[in-house]
C-alpha cells in the first residue's frame, strides 16, 4: 500500500474539498493510504501530517474553501527549509506528495521533485492560469459567483443609467474577466490585450451609448490599473466624469469570488482529475500535472449529427461506482 500526502496550497479555491473527499473515497481502490498535510507546504515543514477521519472528510464534498487549510510559503525557495521538508516527508514514509494548487504551487512541487520527492499536481485555483488544463478546479464556481454579482450590479446600473467599473480577480490571468464578460454581455473589458486609456475608454462608452441608453458594464482584470504608468481606477472615473455626463461606480467583488459553494461542473472535474491522480500513482507514474482537455467548439453535418450516438458513460460508472 502506498502512502500519499495531500496538501492544498496558494489561494484557496472552492472545490478543493471535493478533491479531498474523492481521495478518501477511492484511495483504497487504488491501494493507497491518505494523509493530509495542514496549511499547505508550511505544514510539511512544521510536520503537520494528519490521518483523516473517513466519515468527516466524506462530508466535505460540497463545502467551499479547504478544510485542511492553505498558505503561501515562499520559504520553500530556501534550500535548508526544503531539506527539512524532504526529511519530514521521508520520516512520515510518504511515497507520493499530491499538491492541489496553482502555478506557484507547481513551482514548489518542481523544487521538491528535484530533491527526489515523487509529486502529482492537481490544478486548484480560481484563476485558470494553468496552461496544461482547460479548466482549473474552482474556476467555474468563481465564474458563476462573478456572473451573479454582475447581474445584480447591472440591475442597479440600469435603473439609473450609470456605468459600473468592476474589478475581477485572476492575478495576471484574464480568463475570469473574459468569460464573465462573454456570459453577461458586458459592454467593455479592460485587460492587457484589450487596453484603453481613460480617453479611449470614454470614446468607447460614447460609442456604446449609441445603442445602450441604460447601465454600462465595464470589467477590468485586477493588478492592471494603477500599475506602472497606467492610471488607477479612480483616475479613470475622475476623467470620465469630468469629461461627460456619465456617473461611474467602482465595484470590487473581492473574496465573494473565491468562497462560493462549488458548482456541479467544478465538482465533476475535481472528481475526474482526483480519480485520475490515484490511477497514475497506482501505475507508478509520477511528476505529472493532471488536467482536463475540453475547450473545443465543433460542427458536424446534419445527417452525421443525427446519426451520432451518445457516449455510454460506462467508463464513468466503472470508475466511480464499481
Ligand atoms: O490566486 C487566487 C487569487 O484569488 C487571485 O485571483 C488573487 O490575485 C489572489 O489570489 C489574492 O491573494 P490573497 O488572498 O493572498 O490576497
Amino acid at each position: 500500500m502506498k502512502k500519499i500526502a495531500i496538501l492544498t496550497s496558494g489561494g484557496d479555491a472552492s472545490t478543493m474539498n471535493k478533491c479531498l473527499s474523492t481521495f478518501i473515497t477511492y484511495a483504497s481502490k487504488y491501494n493507497c493510504e491518505v494523509v493530509f498535510v495542514k496549511n499547505g507546504y508550511k505544514g510539511i515543514y512544521d510536520n503537520e501530517f494528519v490521518k483523516p477521519d473517513y466519515t468527516e472528510t466524506k462530508s466535505w464534498w460540497s463545502l467551499p474553501g479547504t478544510k485542511i487549510y492553505s498558505s503561501r510559503f515562499p520559504e520553500i525557495l530556501d534550500e535548508q527549509v526544503r531539506k527539512q521538508m524532504v526529511d519530514n516527508l521521508h520520516k512520515n514514509s510518504i511515497d507520493t506528495l499530491v499538491v492541489i494548487g496553482g502555478d506557484g504551487s507547481y513551482k514548489g512541487a518542481r523544487l521538491l521533485s528535484k530533491s527526489g520527492i515523487k509529486v502529482i499536481g492537481l490544478p486548484g485555483t480560481i484563476d485558470n492560469d494553468i496552461a496544461s488544463t482547460s479548466y482549473s478546479i474552482g474556476f467555474d464556481t468563481s465564474l458563476n459567483a462573478i456572473v451573479n454579482s454582475i447581474k445584480e450590479i447591472k440591475s442597479c446600473m440600469d435603473s439609473h443609467a450609470n456605468v459600473a467599473m468592476i474589478e475581477i480577480m485572476g492575478r495576471h490571468c484574464i480568463d475570469l474577466t473574459v468569460f464573465a464578460g462573454i456570459a453577461t454581455e458586458a459592454d467593455i473589458i479592460i485587460t492587457p490585450e484589450s487596453f484603453y486609456t481613460p480617453q479611449q475608454l470614454l470614446a468607447k462608452i460614447n460609442e456604446k451609448r449609441k445603442t445602450n441608453s441604460r447601465g454600462i458594464i465595464i470589467l477590468y482584470v485586477e493588478l492592471l490599473l494603477g500599475t506602472e504608468n497606467i492610471p488607477t481606477v479612480e483616475e479613470y472615473i475622475k476623467y470620465i466624469q469630468a469629461n461627460s455626463k456619465e456617473l461611474v461606480k467602482k465595484n470590487i467583488l473581492g473574496y465573494l469570488q473565491r468562497g462560493g459553494n462549488p458548482t456541479a461542473m467544478d465538482m465533476i472535474r475535481a472528481s475526474l482529475m482526483t480519480e485520475h491522480a490515484l490511477k497514475m500513482i497506482s501505475e507508478n507514474q509520477y511528476n505529472k500535472i493532471i488536467g482536463v482537455d475540453e475547450f473545443k467548439v465543433v460542427s458536424y453535418d446534419l445527417e452525421t449529427a443525427i446519426n451520432m450516438k451518445n457516449p455510454s458513460r460506462k467508463d464513468l460508472i466503472d470508475k466511480f461506482f464499481n
